[in-house]
């Protein structure tokens, strides 16, 4: 349930809408092992409840998260890091069927950036900086940074980020397509809350399969992501949802959508 106690994290509801917080203000919300544990739970959690239909991510004004925890990686070794193999945990939030919205301000750095990057929406205040500086710690990105980030900018634009570790701001983390609109620090969360209600008013079904089907053209060729799309497209037919949406169009008037 979500009155669970959590240390790192902070759980809450709006409406149909999941609120997950990051919380470890005093470090700039660094990620360490418990924290993405909670984090992991908490998504999946809300993706099992029925009851939320979307969810958002977010930190505070001055962080996000400004990446991995440093302190707790600084002393590991290869065989250390390969034997807790902490990274593997990231995979269950690409699984999460409903859709992620991330709420980002200030520093969003490393697994930071990581972590927004396997957000669905990102809505950014003016503030932030998004960037991999594992490069200036004698390391590189653990949980896709590499993989994520060039299919998102580009080779270029990722190459100069990865390689300079030098963060770039909103505006121009809009222009590259890495969030999807910039607005004033005291709105950033208001207005990831008003998208995910706006997303969770539409009929659930379509929207797991349209988003299983985005993740798809990430990493299969077309002509399977085409064959994908086409049994999901088929599938929804199935549901009560696509009698009533059509019908509702049909009799010029507002479906009610029910989620079967
Ligand atoms: C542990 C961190 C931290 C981090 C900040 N802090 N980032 N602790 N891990 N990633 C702590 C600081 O030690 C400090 O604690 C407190 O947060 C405030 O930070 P300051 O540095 O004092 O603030 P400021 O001078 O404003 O500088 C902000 C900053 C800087 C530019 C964001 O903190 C910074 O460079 N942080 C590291 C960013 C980074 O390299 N991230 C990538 C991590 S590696 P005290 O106790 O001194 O007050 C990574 C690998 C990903 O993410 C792999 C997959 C997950």
């Amino acid at each position: 349930g979500e009155q669970m106690d959590y240390e790192f994290i902070r759980v809450a509801r709006d409406q149909a809408v999941g609120i997950i917080t990051l919380h470890r203000p005093e470090v700039l919300n660094a990620l360490n092992l418990k924290l993405v544990d909670e984090l992991v739970e908490a998504l999946e959690n809300m993706d099992r409840d029925d009851s939320v239909r979307t969810i958002v991510l977010t930190g505070n004004e001055k962080a996000f998260a400004a990446g991995a925890d440093i302190d707790e990686m600084a002393d590991e070794t290869a065989i250390s890091m390969l034997l807790k193999d902490q990274f593997t945990v990231w995979d269950r939030i690409a699984t999460i069927n409903k859709p992620i919205i991330a709420a980002v301000s200030g520093y969003v750095l490393g697994g930071g950036c990581e972590l927004m990057m396997n957000c669905d929406i990102v809505i950014a205040s003016e503030t932030t900086k998004i960037g991999q500086p594992e490069i200036n710690l004698g390391v590189m990105p653990g949980a896709g940074g590499t993989q994520r980030l060039t299919k998102m900018v580009g080779k270029v634009k990722a190459m100069e980020m990865l390689l300079t570790g030098s963060p770039i701001s909103a505006e121009e983390a809009l222009r590259y397509g890495l969030v999807n609109k910039v607005v004033p620090v005291e709105m950033y969360l208001q207005e990831a809350v008003t998208l995910a209600k706006k997303i969770a008013a539409k009929p659930p079904l379509a929207v797991r399969l349209i988003k299983k089907s985005v993740l798809k053209a990430i990493d299969n060729p077309l002509s399977e992501g085409l064959a994908y799309e086409r049994n999901c497209f088929y599938l929804l037919f199935a549901s009560e949802d696509q009698t009533e949406g059509m019908r509702a169009f049909v009799e010029k008037r507002k479906p009610k959508f029910t989620g079967r």
